[in-house]
């Protein structure tokens, strides 16, 4: 049998960590694509250890930044045949963060990682993509975005490259959230666009896991408490990876793209109203997602940026 290909970005710590260990056990090849690689390695090695198999490859990708995509795009394909499964797992949120960030080509730094560097990964490999007879990409989504079912929630379009960062107040969870919500629209457009291909492309609406050591590491004091408390009740990443492995294996879900599942892989709808009882039921249910996300001018507007900043000189 072909061996199959995955590759899971920010593979190192939590959920994509418990992926790369399921896929592994599962005898896939496994990418573990991380930006840290001393941190990394000790993760590869890990999950080599438990599994027994040593089909783990560890490659640097950092996927705030274009340069370091192009470069990974230039070693994968000398190095693989081919790509079965494209996780976009890594994300960026520093709890607590006051500061606007920007990335390495001077994009706001959530939108350079949850957003535009998964958009550009995606395009750069999808001819590596299409060589798979059963080519699945997964996008990392969340159920933050249900801050858009406040009709005055809206991306902030004019501020994605720091123009206003001296005067508008900055809040990574805003960010974090419409960076989320831009990621999800990118999901549906992307699905139409690559269905001639055969790749398929879904999101998943992660709600609640544990987080791990090391991220939790990384907080300040304050946050760092919070996150633990809510450890006490949050589930193990474990479930979710086992949702990531799902979607991106069972035949159940072969021909499904442009979907968005929830955490029990349930399809999340558009909702029909976001008025009254209705919206009370998308803020306290799972099964639907804003309006916002399939807005035509909206998305026109998001793609057109994605298109021009990604663009190579
Ligand atoms: N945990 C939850 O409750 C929850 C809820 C909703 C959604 N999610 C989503 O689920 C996914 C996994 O979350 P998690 O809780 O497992 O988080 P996590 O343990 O903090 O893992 C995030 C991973 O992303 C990596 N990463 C961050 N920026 C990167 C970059 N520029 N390039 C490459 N890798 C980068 C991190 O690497 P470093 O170790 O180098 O920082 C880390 O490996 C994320 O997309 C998150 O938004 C999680």
């Amino acid at each position: 049998m072909k061996e199959k290909i995955v590759v899971i970005t920010g593979a190192n710590s939590g959920i994509g960590k418990a992926a790369a260990l399921k896929f592994a056990a599962e005898g896939y090849r496994v990418v573990m694509a991380c930006r840290n690689l001393t941190i990394s390695k000790a993760a590869q090695q890990e999950i080599i250890g438990v599994t027994d198999r040593a089909q783990v490859d560890l490659m640097e990708l950092d996927v705030s930044s274009f340069a370091s995509i192009r470069s990974f795009r230039a070693t994968f394909k000398a190095k693989y045949p081919y790509l079965d499964i494209l996780i976009h797992n890594a994300a960026y949120l520093n709890h607590g963060e006051k500061a606007y960030k920007l990335s390495p080509e001077h994009i706001e730094l959530s939108f350079a990682t949850n957003a535009f560097g998964p958009y550009l990964l995606t395009h750069l490999l999808a001819d590596h993509l299409a060589k798979s007879e059963d080519p699945r990409v997964l996008n990392a989504c969340t159920t933050n975005i249900k801050h858009f079912f406040d009709p005055k929630r809206n991306i902030e379009f004019d501020n994605l490259r720091g123009e206003y960062r001296e005067t508008r107040p900055y809040s990574v969870y805003k960010m974090y959230g419409d960076s989320k919500m831009a990621f999800l629209m990118l999901t549906f457009k992307m699905a139409e666009q690559f269905k001639s291909q055969g790749i398929k492309v879904n999101a998943l609406q992660i709600n609640r896991v544990k987080l791990s050591k090391e991220t939790i590491q990384k907080m300040s004091p304050m946050f760092r408490m919070l996150a633990k408390l809510q450890n006490f009740t949050n589930p193990l990443p474990t479930g979710m990876a086992d949702n990531y492995y799902q979607l991106c294996t069972s035949q159940d879900y072969k021909h499904a793209t442009g979907l968005l599942f929830n955490h029990k892989r349930e399809v999340v709808q558009p909702s029909i109203s976001e008025k009254g009882f209705a919206q009370l039921k998308n803020i306290f249910g799972s099964r639907n997602y804003p309006q916002y996300a399939i807005d035509p001018i909206q998305v026109a507007k998001l793609w057109d940026l994605c298109t021009e900043l990604t663009a190579e000189d």
